[in-house]
C-alpha cells in the first residue's frame, strides 16, 4: 500500500527520496508526492499522478532541493487518484507537511468541527485532518511541535505511520506509528524514515522499528523517541541484516521471475534451518511454544488472507493428517465478525508474508483476547504480527518485492510441513522412522522445483495458446484443492485473466456450466496414484465431453492423460502430502507468460497492494 520515505540532513533530500520510493513501487500506488524544505525557507510540494516517472520529470523540470524531505506513494482509500489527494497534505498556512499511510477513522468528524474553525480543507482524504489539526492545536498554544503532533494522535483514531515536516524548523523530521509499520534509519549525521526497509536499504547500517503509540523526533545528530503522554522512551537499534542485492532484480525482467527462480534455495535455507543431520525437525524459536502447546493442544485455528490463506488451508490438510489434531481456517476478515468460539487448548496461528497485513493482525488480536496462544508463520523478521505473537516460524524467503506472492507461499507450504512433522512427533501421531522418512522426502522437494523451473520454455509455448482467452478454471482435490486457487489467484491478479479455482469435485455443481471450446482447464493430477486420482480423472472427462480445452499438470513419465488433455505439464513426482509444493510452480509460471503475452506490467499490477495495511 502506501509508501512513506522522509530524510533529514546535510544532502538535498530529493534524489534520496525518490531513491527510497522507487524501491518501495513494489507496495502498488496510484499517484505520488514530496515536500522538500527549501534553503529560501518555502515548503515547495511536488506531486504527480500515476507512476513515479511523471513526479521525477516535474521536479526535472522544475527543480526543488533541500536538506528537510518527506516523501510519499499513494494508494487511494480516501478520494481518487488526483493531484489534489495525494500527499504530503499541508495545513491552512503552509507551514507544514504530512505524508500518511493509514486511516484516521474519525475523520469526518474532526474535519466539520475543524471547518467550523476555519480551516480550508483542499482534499478529500482523511489525512488532511492532520496537518489541519497540529495547526490549531499550535495556535491553541501547545508548547512546541512535538507536543502538538501528540496531542493531535490522542484526538485522531485509527491507524498511521507518518512523516510531518515544518517549514521554521529544518533541521528536524518528526515520525509517528500506530498501526502501520514504520522504521527510523539511522545514519551517521543524517537520518531516514521508511514504511519499509528495501527504501533505505543502502543508506543505513541501523534501524529503529517504532512501536504503536511513539512519536520520533529525527535531527541530523540523532534520534529520540516519546510516547503520546510525552514520556521518553529509550528506543530499540537494530542492525539492518539485508543485503541491498536481495531488493534487486538480479538480471531477471521482473522481480515476479527471479522470485519464482528462488524458490529452490529458499526451501534449501529453510530446510537448512529446521532439519537436523538424522533427519528430525527442529522448530528452532518456536520448538519451546509448540512443545509446550503440544501435550494439551485441542484444536488449531490458521488465519490468514489471501495466497497466505491458501497455504492455511494446504496446512490445515497437513496438520490434520499428520499430527491428528483437529484443524480449521479462516480469512482474516471474517473471522472477527463471525462471533468465534475458541475453547481451551486452541492454538491460532496466523500465516502473512508482510506481517503488516491489517485483517491478519486484527484477527490474531481477537484471538488472543480470547485466550489463545499465537504462532506467527511469517516472512519479515520484527514485522507487527511477529512481535504479537508469542512464537515464530521465519520462513526466511527474503524480501518478496514482487506484488504477485510467489516464493513466500512456498516457504509458508514448508515452514507447515516442518510443524506439522514436529507437533506430530510430539504427540505420538507420527514414528521417528516415518519422520525420517518425510524429511527424506522433503529434503528433495528443492530439486524438484529446480526440474520443474527447467520446464518454463515449454510452459510459455502452452500460455502462448491460451492467453488470449477470457476466462480459465483450475481445478485440484484435496491436498491440490488450495493449490488450484492459488493457480487461480496468481492468474487474475497478474494477467487480468479472470480465473476460478474450484475444487474438482464442486465443478459439476456449477462452474461446469461456463465449459466450452473456449474455457481452458487446468487440471492438478499429481500424483499419479493416490486415492483421488481416479476421482480427478472422471472431472477430466466431464471436461472433455464438453469440450473444454484442457491443459494437465501432471508427473513426468505419466502419459495416461496425453490423450485426454490439450497439454501437459510434466513435474517431477512426489508424495501427495507435498505435491503443491512442486505443481504451483507450473502455475506461477503459466501465470507469469499468460501475464507477460497480454503485456501486463507484472510487478506492479493494477490496484492491488504488496501489504494490505487498511482493513
Ligand atoms: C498474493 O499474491 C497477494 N498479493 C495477496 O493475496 C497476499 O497474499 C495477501 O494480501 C496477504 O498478504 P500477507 O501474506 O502479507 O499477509
Amino acid at each position: 500500500m502506501c509508501g512513506i520515505v522522509g530524510y533529514v540532513g546535510p544532502r538535498n533530500a530529493v534524489p534520496l527520496l525518490i531513491e527510497g520510493l522507487k524501491r518501495l513501487e513494489y507496495r502498488g500506488y496510484d499517484s505520488a508526492g514530496v515536500a522538500v524544505r527549501q534553503p529560501d525557507g518555502a515548503l515547495a510540494v511536488c506531486k504527480r499522478v500515476g507512476r513515479l516517472a511523471n513526479l521525477e520529470d516535474a521536479l526535472e523540470a522544475d527543480p526543488v532541493a533541500g536538506g528537510l524531505g518527506i516523501g510519499h506513494t499513494r494508494w487511494a482509500t480516501h478520494g481518487e487518484p488526483s493531484e489534489i489527494n495525494s500527499h504530503p497534505h499541508l495545513d491552512c498556512a503552509g507551514d507544514l507537511a504530512v505524508v500518511h499511510n493509514g486511516i484516521i477513522e474519525n475523520y469526518l468528524a474532526l474535519r466539520a468541527d475543524l471547518e467550523a474553525k476555519g480551516h480550508v480543507f483542499r482534499s478529500q482524504t482523511d489525512t488532511e485532518v492532520l496537518p489541519h489539526l497540529i495547526e490549531e492545536l499550535l495556535k491553541g498554544g501547545a508548547p512546541n511541535r512535538g507536543a502538538a503532533i501528540r496531542a493531535a494522535l490522542q484526538l485522531a483514531k485509527g491507524a498511521y505511520a507518518l512523516g510531518i515536516a515544518f517549514r521554521d524548523e529544518p533541521n528536524v523530521l518528526y515520525a509517528a506509528r500506530c498501526g502501520s509499520p514504520l522504521i527510523v534509519g539511522v545514519g551517521d549525521g543524517e537520518q531516514f524514515i521508511a514504511s519499509d526497509v528495501p527504501a533505505i536499504l543502502n543508506r543505513v547500517k541501523q534501524v529503529i522499528y517504532l512501536n504503536d503509540g511513539e512519536v520520533a523526533e529525527l535531527r541530523p545528530a540523532g534520534v529520540s523517541v516519546s510516547k503520546l503522554d510525552g514520556t521518553p522512551v529509550r528506543p530499540e537499534i537494530k542492525a539492518v541484516t539485508l543485503k541491498a542485492e536481495a531488493a534487486e532484480r538480479a538480471g531477471f525482467e521482473t522481480f515476479m521471475l527471479k522470485e519464482i527462480h528462488e524458490q529452490p534455495r529458499v526451501l534449501r535455507t529453510l530446510l537448512g534451518a529446521h532439519v537436523r543431520k538424522d533427519g528430525t525437525v527442529d522448530l528452532g524459536e518456536a520448538e519451546a511454544l509448540i512443545a509446550a502447546q503440544a501435550p494439551r493442544l485441542q484444536r488449531i485455528l490458521i488465519l490468514s488472507c489471501g495466497t497466505a490463506y491458501y497455504a492455511g488451508m494446504y496446512g490445515r490438510l497437513l496438520l490434520e493428517r499428520w499430527t491428528g489434531i483437529p484443524c480449521e481456517t479462516d480469512l482474516g476478515s471474517e473471522f472477527r465478525y463471525r462471533a468465534p468460539r475458541l475453547p481451551a487448548g486452541t492454538l491460532a496461528i496466523a500465516v502473512s508474508q508482510s506481517g503488516e497485513t491489517a485483517d491478519t493482525l486484527a484477527s490474531v488480536r481477537l484471538a488472543r483476547e480470547m485466550g489463545c496462544p499465537v504462532l506467527g508463520i511469517c516472512n519479515v523478521p520484527g514485522s507487527t504480527l511477529l512481535r504479537e505473537s508469542a512464537a515464530a516460524l521465519l520462513t526466511q524467503a527474503g524480501p518478496e518485492i514482487g506484488v504477485a506472492s510467489t516464493k513466500a507461499f512456498t516457504a509458508q507450504l514448508m515452514a507447515f510441513a516442518l510443524l506439522a512433522l514436529r507437533l506430530g512427533r510430539l504427540r505420538g501421531a507420527l514414528s521417528a522412522a516415518r519422520e525420517r522418512e518425510l524429511t527424506a522426502e522433503l529434503a528433495r522437494i528443492p530439486d524438484a522445483i529446480h526440474r520443474a523451473l527447467e520446464r518454463e520454455d515449454d510452459v510459455r509455448a502452452i500460455s502462448q495458446k491460451y492467453y488470449e482467452c477470457y476466462n480459465a478454471l483450475y481445478l485440484g482435490r484435496r491436498f491440490n484443492y488450495p493449490v488450484a486457487l492459488e493457480g487461480a489467484l496468481k492468474n487474475k491478479e497478474i494477467s487480468y485473466q479472470h480465473a476460478e479455482g474450484y475444487a474438482a469435485g464442486e465443478m459439476k455443481h456449477g462452474p461446469i456450466a461456463l465449459i466450452n471450446e473456449f474455457l481452458p482447464v487446468i487440471c492438478l493430477c499429481t500424483p499419479t496414484a493416490d486415492e483421488v486420482r481416479d476421482k480427478m480423472v472422471s472431472n477430466l472427462k466431464e471436461v472433455e465431453a464438453r469440450k473444454g480445452r484442457i491443459v494437465a499438470v501432471v508427473a513426468e513419465g505419466d502419459d495416461s492423460l496425453r490423450g485426454l488433455a490439450h497439454d501437459v505439464i510434466p513435474v517431477p513426482e512426489t508424495i501427495e502430502e507435498l505435491s503443491p509444493l512442486v505443481n504451483v510452480v507450473a502455475l506461477q509460471l503459466f501465470a507469469y507468460h499468460n501475464a507477460k503475452l497480454r503485456g501486463a506490467d507484472i510487478d506492479k499490477p493494477r490496484n492491488l497492494a504488496k501489504s494490505v495495511t487498511v482493513e
